[in-house]
């Protein structure tokens, strides 16, 4: 493990020239009452203070014991947060609020047909719904502390009960996104070990009722290749009593939750006190290359830290309607639907559906029923708003004081459309930067107290204190115009503790790049390398490239490309096979492959539909490539490695550089004139690409 050497990397540094944006200030009514309204924040947060300026997020939780030590770096790079403290996260977002706010409502659920009727949970309701379904796991499943459960759940209320009550019980939780294929599930199970999943028979998208049961066969089907054997898989239903999926009950193996819970009615369950490192939940994740990783996140590390950030960022007060329109199968539902405005107290909104339907207004429609006043989402979602219903929210009477956007970098017309038009400019916005692994936000603005600059997440979040590196780990500065790696210089509470199962992937993925002393208990040594391209411009605000590894960033989700290669591969007659990104207006990115086809076999518009089919079935649909281009060889390198900056170019319609270099480079003219001939003909050219997207075009697949 010593520093640079043996990663490859992408450019080194990548000049880049922006116009910068103009300032948006935020909304003085926000100032008055914002939970941070006064710039001396920052100083209790300063470096000097660090690690102690966290104790004030630690101290918005409730204690079973209090910690003994604060961070302890023995183990570098595995942090170890509120050492000696013990707590359970199902009290902190439940239990605690029974006195003061048991009528309350905890989550309000909207099915996505419009004629259906919310759901309101209250604190108690939630509480009686969490000790239920938590005797139901003891009871029946057998399950103990820190063993893992997965869920394949879509966005319904079960999902959050059924995280909360694996919290009370220490059971490690590990939601699947429902969208994910079966197979992706199942494999995911294989690497947790896991032989218990929670699904559901089916659920409402585009006003369809879709079978969801099916994916679990797949899974454990999936599970038993990686060699373990699913015990039993628990359905609830989701019209009670009725049963809307094409795939059997399978006897002693399938189970409907509605039917068991008779057995548990009224049960309550006792929450475990666990220690503030052990496990609260996984979220697989997809990186450099090989499997997904399961980012394992903490107790009271990750619940501290998803607490502050909400009451500072969200500007949550127990009062506030919150609606984060994410899904809670991705990082940002767990943290920022589920436990982060749950532990203060809120009322966390939940939808069913997708943004469209029945029309694009209905969201708005959602906002102004529901009282909505802080409304969080991805750029994806903002475009594809702005592009069917750029005039719909002003026909809403809803007002929000705080809006986050998440998930992928935001164009500055897209930001400005989101505050002029969906905040009526009445609304602060957070650009809020972070990852998987990170648990809560790395990168924005106070909303109540700085300005917004259009397409940059802003400076470091309270106590996080990021850096940009070039190749060598000398420092871009500010200011400069260059762009490089950013990193965070210091250890935080949200951060995972590690890769399940994979300690030296952890070490190797996040810290051996810029570990300045491999035996160092010093954190200044240790940076963690966040694998996504920056710039930090004067004002010391950071502007976010995008990943520099291997991942396509596809409407807010990570896809690595090894695994889209690696289901193409599964198709009998591919070859060879290289995904990689080409810019969409809507989904940010999209994903188009490239494979050559064994020998005997001729390209053919079946073929590629089974490449495209193979990719669905074992990772999902939102994985669905635009394109699939069958080819006679890759471009390669002399040593045989599959330049796929030189495919994404042609992909984008950009130019593919300097190919004398290349194994082959005779190929490169026919896929080249194939491939834009028919987008061409498609009607699928891009549109003029901005100098940071030609350069992250350029960068990509960084094979030099
Ligand atoms: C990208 C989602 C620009 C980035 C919470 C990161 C962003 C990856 C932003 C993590 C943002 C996330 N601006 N890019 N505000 N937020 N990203 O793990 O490349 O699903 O590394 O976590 O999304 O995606 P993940």
């Amino acid at each position: 493990m010593g520093v640079v050497d043996d990663v490859q990397v992408s450019e080194a540094e990548i000049a880049v020239h922006w116009r910068e944006e103009e300032y948006i200030q935020p909304p003085p009514a926000l100032r008055a009452e914002a939970n941070a309204n006064d710039l001396a924040i920052r100083d209790r947060f300063s470096e000097d203070r660090f690690p102690e300026c966290f104790v004030e997020y630690a101290e918005m939780l409730t204690w079973d014991r209090k910690w003994d030590t604060v961070l302890d770096t023995s183990q570098p790079p595995f942090w170890k947060w509120w050492v000696g403290g013990m707590l359970n996260a199902c009290v902190n977002c439940v239990d605690r609020h029974l006195e003061t706010r048991g009528d309350k409502n905890a989550i309000i659920w909207v099915p996505e047909l419009e004629e259906d009727e919310t759901q309101e949970i209250t604190y108690s309701e939630l509480h009686r719904r969490v000790n239920e379904f938590a005797a139901l796991l003891r009871g029946f499943c057998g399950v103990k502390p820190q063993d893992r459960v997965t869920f394949q759940l879509p966005m319904v209320p079960e999902l959050p009960v059924a995280m909360l009550a694996c919290a009370r019980l220490g059971v490690i939780h590990s939601e699947v996104f429902g969208g994910f294929s079966g197979t992706a599930c199942g494999q995911r199970m294989g690497d947790a070990r896991s032989t218990i999943l929670v699904t559901i028979d089916g659920y409402y998208r585009n006003g369809q009722l879709i079978d969801h049961k099916v994916k679990a066969d797949e899974a454990v089907e999936a599970a038993r290749k990686e060699g373990v054997e699913v015990e039993k898989v628990l359905v609830f239903r989701r019209i009670p009593g009725e049963y809307h999926s094409g795939s059997p009950v399978v006897e002693g193996r399938d189970f409907f939750v509605d039917e068991l819970l008779e057995q548990y009615r009224g049960q309550t369950v006792e929450p475990e006190s666990m220690r503030a490192e052990d496990t609260l939940f996984l979220m697989y994740t997809s990186g450099t290359t090989g499997r997904p990783k399961g980012a394992q996140h903490s107790t009271g590390g990750y619940l501290s830290y998803v607490t502050g950030t909400s009451k500072y960022y969200q500007d949550i007060h127990p009062q506030d309607t919150y609606w984060c329109f994410a899904d809670i199968g991705w990082i940002t539902g767990h943290s920022y639907i589920v436990y982060g405005p749950l532990a203060l107290g809120t009322t966390s909104v939940m939808y069913e559906g997708v943004p469209t339907y029945p029309d694009a207004g209905r969201p708005w429609r959602i906002a102004e029923k529901l009282g909505v006043r802080i409304f969080h989402t991805s750029p994806t979602t903002i475009r594809m708003l702005r592009k069917v219903g750029p005039d719909e929210p002003e026909k809403y009477d809803y007002h929000f004081k705080t809006m986050t956007t998440v998930g992928e970098p935001i164009e500055p017309d897209v930001f400005r459309w989101y505050w002029r038009v969906v905040g009526k400019g009445e609304a602060a916005i957070t650009d809020t930067w972070w990852q998987t692994e990170n648990g809560g936000f790395l990168g924005s603005t106070l909303p109540g107290l700085e300005k917004m600059k259009p397409g940059s997440c802003g400076p470091g979040a309270l106590g996080i204190y990021p850096v940009i590196y070039d190749e060598e780990g000398k420092e871009v500065p500010a200011g400069s115009g260059r762009a490089g790696n950013i990193c965070i210089r210091n250890p935080w509470p949200g951060a995972f503790l590690t890769v399940w199962g994979d300690p030296d992937r952890y070490v190797q993925t996040y810290y051996a790049k810029y570990n300045r002393n491999p035996k160092s208990t010093d954190w200044h040594d240790w940076p963690y390398f966040a694998n996504d391209g920056a710039m930090q411009s004067a004002d010391g605000y950071f502007r976010i490239l995008g990943r520099v590894d291997d991942v396509i960033n596809v409407a807010g989700h990570r896809l690595g490309t090894k695994e889209l290669e690696s289901a193409s591969l599964t198709v009998d007659e591919v070859a060879e096979a290289a995904a990689v990104p080409v810019i969409d207006e809507l989904r940010g990115r999209a994903v188009e492959m490239y494979v050559s086809l064994k020998p005997g076999h001729e390209p053919s518009a079946e073929m590629e539909q089974k490449v495209s089919k193979a990719i669905e079935r074992d990772i999902g649909k939102i994985a669905r490539p635009k394109n699939v281009w069958i080819v006679p060889d890759m471009p390669k390198t002399r040593s045989g490695k599959i330049m796929r900056r030189v495919i994404a170019s042609i992909s984008n319609f950009t130019d593919v550089g300097d190919v004398s270099t290349l194994a082959n480079p005779e190929v490169v003219e026919g896929i080249n004139e194939h491939v834009r001939s028919t987008k061409v003909a498609r009607g699928d050219v891009p549109r003029k690409l901005s100098e940071a997207e030609l350069e992250e075009i350029k960068a990509y697949g960084h094979v030099e």
